[in-house]
Order: structure tokens, then C-alpha cells, then sequence
């Protein structure tokens, strides 16, 4: 059964091993921050950050990730204070929000390498699809966040969550049994 590490804690998946870590994190640990787009590696809507790189969780499979350290959205920080989140509230770079943690996801590892990353860069690094069009304050919020980064600048932190999120997934859970059928 495939071991790793996922938001600082060990996690044995009892899954078939072919199976792309995007299930195991939304089905199994309740982990539905990491989005479901196309499942063909083009949207980024799935990406996570594996041993520091942001990879899309819908191309590796629960084998592929033995052994790795993996952090989703929900890992990133416990009060939506890393300075990505807290640039994509003041820049208002949010429309619908469901591209919103692949891409926080992504510039989170780009501001991690480089902190004064061009537009060009931030174009590379970010090959995100949003349906809402967002691209053009999602550059100045990568730029503002590696501002932060660089103790240039502070953002107030969003306001805290009503709810731990960990604590939303369980109430919520992804997958809910199906009720036995009545006699
Ligand atoms: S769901 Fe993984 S890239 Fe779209
Ligand atoms: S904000 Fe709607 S898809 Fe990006």
C-alpha cells in the first residue's frame, strides 16, 4: 500500500496503486481543495506541491508519489496567510474560484525559487487554465506575493476561516456511502 507524506503527516493509502494521487487526496483523505478539471494534464486545476516542484495530481499515480512529501491547499497554510493567498485576496485575482488552488499552488513554488519573478516567468511557471480570465491580476499578485516573500511589502491576512478546513472536509466528507436500500 503506496506510504507518503501529505500536509506534514504520513498517510498509507489502502487504493489500487495505479490510481492518480488526485483521488486518494479528494476521496480518501477528504482533501477536495484540489480540483478535478480535465484529468489530461492541461487545466492545472489538480496541481499540488510534491517535494517543492507543483505537479498536476491527476498524472501521477498513488505509486509514483511512495514515499514523497506531498502538500495540497489546505497544507499551506493553516490561516490563508502565505503571502500568494494573501496577494490574491488584495488583488482581487478571485473570480469563480475553482482554478484558484491549482494557481496558488503553482505561484506558491514559483515565489519559493524566485521571489522577483518577471511576467514572462510568472507565464512559464503558471500554465493554469482560468475559465474567468483572471491572467492579468494574477500577475500582480504573484508579483506583490514575491514582494511579501521579500519582506518588501505586508498584506493583512484574510480573514480567519469560520472553519478549520480540515475540520469542513470531515464534516463534509467527498464521498458519502450510499444509504442501504430499504426493504
Ligand atoms: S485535472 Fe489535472 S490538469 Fe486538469
Ligand atoms: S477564477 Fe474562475 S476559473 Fe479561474
Amino acid at each position: 500500500m503506496p506510504r507518503l507524506t501529505v500536509n506534514d503527516r504520513p498517510v498509507e493509502y489502502d487504493m489500487d496503486p495505479e490510481i492518480p494521487l488526485l483521488w486518494a487526496l479528494r476521496d480518501a483523505s477528504n482533501l477536495t481543495g484540489t480540483k478535478y478539471g480535465c484529468g489530461t494534464g492541461d487545466c492545472g486545476a489538480c496541481m499540488v506541491i510534491i517535494d517543492g516542484a507543483a505537479l498536476r495530481s491527476c498524472l501521477i499515480t498513488l505509486e509514483e508519489a511512495e514515499g514523497r512529501f506531498v502538500t495540497t491547499i489546505e497544507g499551506l497554510s493553516r490561516d490563508r496567510s502565505h503571502p500568494v493567498q494573501q496577494a490574491m485576496v488584495a488583488e482581487q485575482a478571485i473570480q469563480c474560484g475553482f482554478c484558484t488552488p491549482g494557481i496558488v499552488m503553482a505561484a506558491a513554488a514559483l515565489i519559493q525559487r524566485n521571489a522577483a519573478p518577471s511576467k514572462e516567468e510568472i507565464e512559464q511557471a503558471i500554465p493554469n487554465l482560468c475559465r474567468c480570465g483572471v491572467y492579468p491580476r494574477l500577475v500582480r499578485a504573484i508579483q506583490r506575493a514575491g514582494r511579501v516573500e521579500r519582506r518588501q511589502e505586508r498584506i493583512s491576512a484574510a480573514p480567519a476561516p469560520g472553519i478549520d478546513p480540515a475540520d469542513a472536509a470531515e464534516a463534509v466528507p467527498a464521498m458519502t456511502p450510499p444509504e442501504p436500500d430499504e426493504e
